[in-house]
């Protein structure tokens, strides 16, 4: 039975990717921090938190690091765990790049000394690619990051492909576009939308807030994504590969869809800090604009290129963008409001 540890266990990726590994038969490890209360939704959610071997772990704390690869014999490590929310990491830089750039090198430098022969995963991201240099971002395109996240995790990327040319580490980085699921944290746009949408349609009156309604991102379903990872660690060969649909959708676009979902037909007015969305059958307001949503810096097109993922790993997205919407905005109408 191989044997896998996932840091980042209790976020989306890391719930999707330890039920694909505990439905391949690998016995399932996974890092949580102290929390004051216990935050495992989402493996409850899942229905797989008692299968899992959790350990209490931290990326800022060097000795648990240690001690956590000493004492759990693995076959290959996923680091997932991250402060993940880009709007945030203008409010903490610092914490940000403790976790998402030295995080990662603590963890590499460790597994050198302990454990240098278990296959290591690296989640890097398209924020990387930021004010984009070429259309679609494959690959071999050059980054420009465009917030203290997509720094920090520049350096996740860069060290990782290091610890694999210098001492011969198998250690691969998904450069993953966006992906969302009914797990997806509710800062992050697509889930604030279906969220407060679903709200709307059990009878809420609070209209959604959002700031750019003009960026756009390739998201696709995060159940995808955790296979494309679990395919790089089987190659022969460490390497680096977009995950990625190819399509993109502006947040507006990602919003009608999901109304459309929760049968609502808008009528949109107004533009920049004026726009507004109401629901014609209700009458609603359901989304205005507030410039407290709006980033200092902002990545305005995401859209990926898969091709290597595809010809290397088989590996295709499932989900479009609409079933994508629907599928969140129906599992929200459903939850307690
Ligand atoms: P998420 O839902 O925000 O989960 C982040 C996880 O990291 C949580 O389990 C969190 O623990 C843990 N964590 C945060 N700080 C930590 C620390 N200092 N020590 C240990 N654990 C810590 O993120 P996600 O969407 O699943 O994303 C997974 C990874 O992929 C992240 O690295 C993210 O940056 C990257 N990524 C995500 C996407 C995407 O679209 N989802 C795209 C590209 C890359 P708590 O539960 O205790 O908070
Ligand atoms: N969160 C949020 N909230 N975003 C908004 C809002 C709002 O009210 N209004 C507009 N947006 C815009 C943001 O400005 C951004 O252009 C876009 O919606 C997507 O924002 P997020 O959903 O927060 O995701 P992200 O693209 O910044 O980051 C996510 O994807 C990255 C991969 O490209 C995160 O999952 C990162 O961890 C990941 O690396």
């Amino acid at each position: 039975m191989p044997t896998a540890f996932i840091t980042g266990i209790t976020g989306q990726d890391g719930a999707y990717l330890a039920q694909l590994l505990l439905e391949k038969g690998y016995e399932v490890h996974g890092g949580v921090r102290r929390n004051s209360q216990p935050e495992r939704i989402r493996l409850e959610r899942l229905g797989i938190e008692d299968r899992l071997h959790l350990h209490e772990f931290e990326l800022t704390e060097p000795n648990n690091i240690f001690r956590t690869l000493r004492d759990v014999a693995m076959d290959e490590f996923y680091n997932l765990a991250a402060q993940s929310f880009v709007g945030a990491s203008w409010d903490m830089p610092v914490h940000t790049a403790d976790v998402d750039a030295m995080g990662v090198v603590r963890v590499l430098d460790t597994l050198r000394s302990l454990r240098p022969e278990v296959r290591f995963y690296q989640a890097s991201t398209s924020e990387m690619f930021g004010q984009v240099r070429e259309v679609p971002q494959r690959e071999t395109t050059g980054f420009h990051p465009r917030s203290p996240y997509g720094a920090a995790k520049v350096y996740g990327h860069y060290i990782t492909v290091n610890y694999r040319e210098s001492f011969g580490m198998h250690a691969s980085s998904g450069i993953l576009f966006n992906h969302e699921s009914p797990l997806r944290g509710e800062e992050f746009v697509t889930r604030k939308i279906t969220r407060g949408l679903a709200r709307l349609a059990r009878g809420g009156n609070d209209p959604v807030e959002l700031g750019n309604m003009d960026a756009q991102r390739d998201w696709g379903f995060a159940g995808d994504y955790v296979e494309g990872m679990w395919r790089m660690l089987q190659q022969e060969e460490a390497g680096d590969y977009v995950l990625a649909t190819g399509v993109t959708t502006t947040i507006r676009d990602f919003f009608t869809y999901a109304a459309e979902a929760l049968d609502m037909e808008l009528d949109w007015q107004g533009e920049g800090e004026a726009e507004t969305a109401t629901d014609r059958r209700t009458g609603k307001r359901v989304m205005q604009v507030n410039p407290k949503f709006y980033r200092p810096a902002e990545v305005d097109l995401l859209i990926g290129d898969a091709g290597k993922a595809r010809d290397r790993l088989g590996w295709a997205p499932r989900v479009g963008i609409r079933e994508l919407a629907g599928m969140m905005a129906r599992a929200d109408y459903d939850l307690p409001v």
